[in-house]
């Protein structure tokens, strides 16, 4: 079987870029009509950030990994697999970009809860609205948040499962997560676009103030030391008829 080192350490090689195409670390790459480097580009295809590769820049790099499968494999075999790979990388972009389209569509209308003008700025953009690659997972929107776990996790679990032959990764850490996560911000937006329609007529709603809920004690009416009173009472009164029960059946076993 194959190791890390077969497939990209070909040779000894400590380019570990060797033969990667548009499964480059993150959020990978797209063919375009330029190679950007390290700079991100849109890609066309889904609206997400990534770097641009030519396709003689593709193809190049796809012929150095194909030289790897075929220590093993025959080449039809492998460049058909690899093929699949690349189709399940742009498929689920496209599934993201859906998502990212449907929240830079509520950011236009003013619909994100909270905007990025009332929550800690971005470090890099300040408050703007940040998806993908310098996005945070703190303090932002529910739907945001939604989406981070799905570009960062999901989405890459789905294509990263399929370059390395895995389809329990590519099907349901990537795949069916990523269709779900895609429902539950459609169905956020829809909520949001509700509610917007509702205040719209009846003036805004107060926002309730989020807090953690009672302690049981406080639930009860009961201060903590009534509280904590009160189970060593339980306590006692359950460890006491256990004791009255087992004296009761060990005298009748005497007796008897
Ligand atoms: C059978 C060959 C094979 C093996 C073994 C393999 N990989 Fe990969 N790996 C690939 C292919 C194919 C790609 C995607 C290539 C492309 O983009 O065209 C890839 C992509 C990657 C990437 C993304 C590339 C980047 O620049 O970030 C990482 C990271 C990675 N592999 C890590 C590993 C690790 C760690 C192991 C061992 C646990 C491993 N791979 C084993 C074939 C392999
Ligand atoms: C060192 C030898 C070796 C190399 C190199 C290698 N493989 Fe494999 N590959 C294997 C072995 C062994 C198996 C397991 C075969 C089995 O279980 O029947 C396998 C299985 C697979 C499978 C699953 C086949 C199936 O029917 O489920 C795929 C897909 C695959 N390899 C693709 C690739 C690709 C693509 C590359 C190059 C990026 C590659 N392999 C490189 C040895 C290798």
């Amino acid at each position: 079987m194959p190791t890390c080192v077969t497939c990209h350490m070909y040779k000894g090689t400590h380019d570990v870029s060797q033969g990667i195409t548009l499964g480059g670390a993150s959020q990978g790459k797209f063919v375009g009509n330029e190679d950007t480097g390290n700079k991100q580009v849109k890609d066309p295809g889904s609206g997400i950030m990534m770097n641009g590769i030519t396709k003689a820049t593709f193809e190049r790099e796809r012929a150095k990994m194909l030289a790897n499968c075929t220590l093993c494999h025959d080449r039809r075999f492998a460049e058909h697999k690899l093929g699949n790979a690349d189709e399940i990388k742009r498929q689920s972009d496209s599934i993201a970009g859906e998502a990212l389209k449907v929240i830079e569509g509520l950011y236009q209308d003013k619909l994100l809860d909270p905007m990025p003008e009332n929550r800690p700025p971005n470090p890099l953009a300040g408050h703007t609205l940040v998806l993908t690659g310098q996005q945070l997972y703190e303090k932002t929107s529910q739907i945001e948040a939604l989406f981070f776990r799905m570009y960062k996790f999901d989405l890459i679990q789905a294509w990263k499962g399929a370059y390395h032959a895995n389809p329990d990764y590519t099907h349901w850490y990537g795949n069916a997560p990523l269709k779900l996560d895609l429902d539950e911000i459609k169905g956020e937006a829809s909520k949001l676009r509700r509610l917007a329609a509702l205040e719209s007529k009846s003036g805004p709603v107060a926002k309730p103030e989020v807090t953690p809920a009672p302690a049981k004690a406080a639930a009860a009416g009961l201060s903590p030391e009534q509280y904590y009173a009160l189970g060593v009472a339980a306590v006692a009164l359950f460890m006491g008829s256990a004791m009255v029960l087992l004296w009761w059946i060990t005298g009748r076993r005497r007796e008897g």
